[in-house]
């Protein structure tokens, strides 16, 4: 088990670009930082534009700890597009890949000359496809990338939406909701910032990473199935969802963590329950899981109010969002529970002010 102590800052990043319209090689380097989302994003009313069935809300996590990084390089002596994951050859003919790399193109306003193919090489920092919402900086950072290569100017996060539905929230930073939208061609279901970094600075994320194996059902299957046949989708999309957004977005603007993570709660285990009425149903979660969830409904009972809150994604690993008041605390009840030494590894980075104070709970 990983604990990664995070914090908001600024969205995707530009690192490196040699990018002018004469020349024959141009390049980009970005980053982009993954979103932990705390109302779900789960179901689709359009599977190639990737338009939701519900709003969706999440917080942007720091650009050093759980990021995509991602270089494109265009050239005219290019024979065709390409594209390494992780060190592996993609398929760049895909649905997802293609939709995106085509937008790009029709709203370039540079490398516009001549037909010049791309060479795309990313990399992630953390388990790729293990609940840990890869596909979110992995798309974020690819159309970032490509929008500046081919000088695509206005939102982006639109584009982002047609490689992964949850990428467009890893388009701005702070706290971001993904707009559903009602139009047909996708144009207003776009990702619009709530809240900026800076208004909840108090506000950290533990990730726990239960298992890192590549999840057996991909939230992109597991959602449409979920979609046809669960029952409890028909409630969480015209009331459950609507009425939480209004709630979890006042509770943001004004600070109020109880009412925060206890949506944020809430809404992982109805999706967690969705998932379990789906025809076969699906369970992410595990032991581990559930052992995490129970140890903070005690704790939390304990301390008589909201002290942390967690929110599981398509997968076993808990992300646990904390005021900063109660991280040395948590942790340190997490460090009890899952000791190093027993299979915990500890990649916390905190102040030590945070250490001392964790040493004392011990
Ligand atoms: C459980 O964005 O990975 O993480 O649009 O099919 O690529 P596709 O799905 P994806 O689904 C993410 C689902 C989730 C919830 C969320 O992030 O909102």
């Amino acid at each position: 088990m990983h604990l990664f102590k995070l914090c908001f800052s600024d969205f995707v990043k530009l690192v490196t670009s040699n990018n002018n319209n004469n020349s024959m090689l141009a390049s980009v380097t970005c980053t982009a930082p993954v979103n932990i989302a705390t109302i779900k994003y789960w179901g689709k009313r359009d599977e190639n534009l990737i338009l939701p069935l519900n709003s969706s809300l999440s917080g942007t996590l720091h650009q050093d700890d759980l990021k995509t990084t991602t270089t494109a390089v265009a050239s005219e002596s290019f024979e065709e597009d390409a594209l390494w994951l992780n060190g592996k050859k993609e398929d760049v003919n895909s649905v997802r890949y293609q939709n995106v790399l085509k937008t790009i193109r029709s709203r370039a306003t540079k490398l516009m000359d001549k037909k010049h193919f791309v060479h795309i090489c990313s990399i992630n920092n953390f388990p790729t496809a293990a609940g840990l919402a890869s596909s979110a900086s992995g798309y974020a950072c690819l159309v970032y990338v490509l929008a500046q290569l081919y000088g695509v100017e206005g939102d982006v996060s639109s584009i982002a939406r047609l490689g992964s539905g949850s990428a467009c929230r890893s388009m701005f930073g702070g706290f971001v909701k993904w707009e559903m939208g009602t139009k047909a061609d996708g144009s207003d279901s776009i990702a619009v910032q709530v809240a900026p970094e800076s208004h909840w600075p108090d506000m950290n994320i533990i990730v726990l990473v239960v298992n890192d194996k590549k999840k057996e059902t991909s939230s992109t299957d597991g959602m449409q199935r979920s979609a046809q046949t669960s029952a409890m989708m028909k409630e969480r999309c015209a009331t459950t969802v609507p009425e939480r957004m209004v709630t979890i977005e006042r509770a943001i603007q004004e600070h109020d963590f109880q009412t925060f993570g206890d949506i944020t709660m809430k809404d992982s285990d109805d999706f967690h329950e969705v998932c379990a009425t789906t025809d076969p149903p699906i369970y992410y979660l595990n032991d581990t899981s559930r052992y995490i969830m129970n140890l903070i409904h005690r704790y939390n009972k304990l301390a008589g109010s909201v002290r942390c809150a967690y929110t599981f994604d398509a997968g076993p690993n808990a992300c646990i969002y904390l005021p900063q008041e109660s991280v040395a605390e948590v942790l340190s009840l997490f460090l009890k529970h899952f000791p190093a030494g027993e299979g915990v590894q500890n990649y916390y980075r905190g102040t030590d002010e945070v250490f001392a104070k964790v040493n004392d709970y011990q």
